[in-house]
């Protein structure tokens, strides 16, 4: 199995990969009651690092209390030192960590409330979500037929796993047409993000993206946003019209899993010059030194595993 590790932190304690299993009848399967996040460690010279982790565990229990749910049994520092421990257990130099609150007892009667919660964790062996290739050349997108939600129907800013039939929905029709990935229009008509990503334009040198409004706050546009700002980029928050798109210098996408993306193509439509534009370029080489602890000034994002620093160190102890 292509997510195998040796073991899986489960409702408070580390069980073997083969034993973390719910059970059919567990709500959250059936009315996608859980909330998720995907969080990235990557190696470093300093041996492997997960980056941002408390940032997305503050987001994880936000997702809960925008779903309702009560408060989870795990602080998060608990849930910070079991992720850091799961990782070091299974021995991961990098890989993509998911923890998942779902509803273990009750919720068939649509509701959150009366329920137990729990929480479990996984990590799996991860480089890249849409490949190497695309980090170089940019991908090919469409805007997807589906929508992204009304922010008062599913909301936006949690990671909700009933929310994503919405990206699958769009990201299936995005490969069957041919392309790689999708951009989904909010309700109202403008650009709000892809199925897991974020969304950039860049118009004669200054960066501009979609509000927060209706869109997950990713953390790596937050990412982003404050690298750019450092670097001197201007960025601007604001609606932004599917045409926008095709006349922009260059369109980008940012997320755990794809890192920053450069569309280089958007409804059979060339973007700038049709490959990988300058200020893509700057931002993704930039992103990839940070997450990798090359970058001195962004140290503060990586949390290491081994406080003893590199491989060799530990290998001494
Ligand atoms: C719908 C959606 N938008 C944006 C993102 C990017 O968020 P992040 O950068 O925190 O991974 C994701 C990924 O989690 C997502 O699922």
């Amino acid at each position: 199995m292509a997510f195998e590790s040796d073991y899986v932190w489960m409702e408070g304690k580390m069980v073997p990969f083969n034993e973390a299993k719910v059970h059919f009848l567990t709500s959250s399967l059936h009315y996608g009651t859980g909330v998720f996040e995907g969080i990235r460690a990557y190696s470093t010279p300093n041996g492997p690092a997960v980056f941002r982790l408390k940032d997305h565990l503050k987001r994880l229990i936000k997702s809960t209390q925008v779903l309702g749910m009560s408060e989870l049994q795990y602080s998060i520092d608990e849930i910070y030192n079991a992720t850091m421990e799961l990782v070091r257990l299974n021995k991961m130099e990098e890989c993509y960590i998911r923890p998942l609150v779902y509803i273990k007892e009750g919720g068939w009667n649509l509701t959150v409330d009366g329920v137990t919660i729990d929480l479990s964790i996984a990590v799996w062996k991860w480089t890249n979500y849409l490949g190497q290739e695309a980090l170089r050349r940019g991908v090919r997108a469409n805007v997807s037929s589906f929508p992204r939600h009304h922010p008062n129907i599913m909301m936006t800013k949690a990671k909700v796993a009933g929310n994503y039939v919405n990206s699958v929905l769009a990201k299936t029709e995005s490969l069957r047409a041919g392309f790689d990935e999708a951009i989904l229009l909010d309700p109202y008509g403008y650009v709000s993000e892809c199925t897991g990503e974020n969304i950039f334009l860049v118009r004669d040198g200054i960066i501009y993206t979609p509000h927060r409004y209706g869109v997950l706050e990713g953390i790596t546009r937050d990412s982003i946003i404050k690298v750019a700002e450092d670097k001197g980029y201007k960025i601007v928050e604001e609606q932004i019209s599917r045409d926008q798109l095709y006349i922009a210098d260059e369109v980008f996408v940012t997320g755990t899993a794809s890192e920053v993306i450069a569309l280089r193509e958007i409804d059979n439509r060339k973007i700038g010059e049709g490959s990988m534009g300058p200020v893509c370029a700057d931002l993704q080489e930039t992103y990839s030194k940070v997450i990798h602890g090359q970058d001195k000034k962004y140290e503060k994002w990586l949390d290491h595993i081994y406080k003893d620093g590199t491989a060799e160190a530990r290998e001494a102890v």
